[in-house]
């Protein structure tokens, strides 16, 4: 499997595949893969011809007192992981290569990123935007493959598609989950054991959320304290959030109607390790109750 450093190198590539009419799919990633990043590789191996996994610790989408220079990595690890699972191209700029000197440009995306992970890490999805919008702009893909884990950073990746034109489709694949239920992440690695012990109670809290709303609820604060309850059956939680918004915007409105799409979305801090998880749930059409 081929490695990439440079941009002029990969756009190079890419035009002369895009040429020949291969399709290219991309898989964006921070690299310390698992096997969610691995599936995310298996899907775009499926719907697409040459498969280009992006390997970048992006330094402009973690704050300053965010996990950056500990953020794991292992570059030989993951050539193997990746190459075992499909991907045909590594592309892994450097930092310089991707932010030289005299880099001057940024990219802001509103409304969406107004609340939930935007809110409590300000700039975060700037900077996802801004490396998503430069990774296209070098790989040139005709599809995308993001995890449906990052539900909001996926809404966002859709709204930078759709109003800077980029000719990519985005593909979301679902999350990937340990046997207990904890969504893979690379920052699992940071729980302790007794701390992984109790971490699968964020997919416990977003079950009981799509239990209640399948029993009849549709009360948005009822369904979020659902949710609270279950996530301060463990002490050491510090809960974030845990809330239902709709899936299309994340607006929040008093109580869901039958048919609306609504994501359960939940961060709380474990110890010092943040975790996320979301589920999607569609309100039923009937069975309406005073829950
Ligand atoms: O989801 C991630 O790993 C990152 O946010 C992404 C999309 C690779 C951008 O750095």
């Amino acid at each position: 499997m081929e490695i990439i450093r440079t941009i002029k190198e990969m756009q190079n590539l890419s035009k002369k595949l895009s040429s020949k009419g291969v399709v290219i799919g991309c898989v964006p990633t921070m690299g310390y893969l698992h096997e969610g990043h691995l599936n995310l590789i298996r899907k775009a191996k499926e719907i697409s011809d040459f498969v280009v996994m992006t390997l970048f610790v992006n330094p402009k989408q973690f704050g300053p007192n965010e996990d950056f220079e500990r953020y794991p990595r292992d570059f030989d690890r993951d050539y193997k992981l990746a190459e075992n699972a499909g991907c045909d191209l590594i592309f892994a700029p450097d930092i310089i290569e991707m932010y030289p000197i005299g880099f001057s440009t940024s990219v802001e995306i509103q409304n969406i990123t107004s609340k939930f992970e935007g809110e409590r890490r300000p700039g975060h999805f700037d900077g996802v935007a801004l490396v998503v919008a430069k990774l296209f702009n070098a790989v040139k893909p005709d599809i995308a493959v993001f995890g449906q884990k990052d539900y909001q950073q996926t809404q966002v990746i859709k709204q930078l598609v759709r109003d800077l034109n980029f000719d990519v489709k985005i593909v979301v694949a679902p999350t990937v989950r340990e046997a207990d239920g904890l969504a893979m992440s690379s920052r699992n690695t940071y729980l302790t054991p007794e701390l992984r012990e109790k971490a699968n109670v964020l997919f416990n809290a977003l079950e009981d959320g799509i239990k209640a709303i399948e029993g009849g609820c549709r009360e948005r604060k009822v369904i979020n304290a659902i949710m609270h309850k279950r996530l301060r059956t463990v002490p050491e939680i510090k809960i974030d959030y845990a809330c239902a918004a709709l899936a299309e915007n994340l607006d929040e409105p008093d109580v869901f109607l039958a048919g609306d799409h609504v994501v359960l979305l939940i961060a709380c801090y474990l110890g010092t390790t943040r975790l996320i998880d979301n589920a999607l749930v569609t309100i039923p059409k009937t069975n309406v109750s005073k829950k």
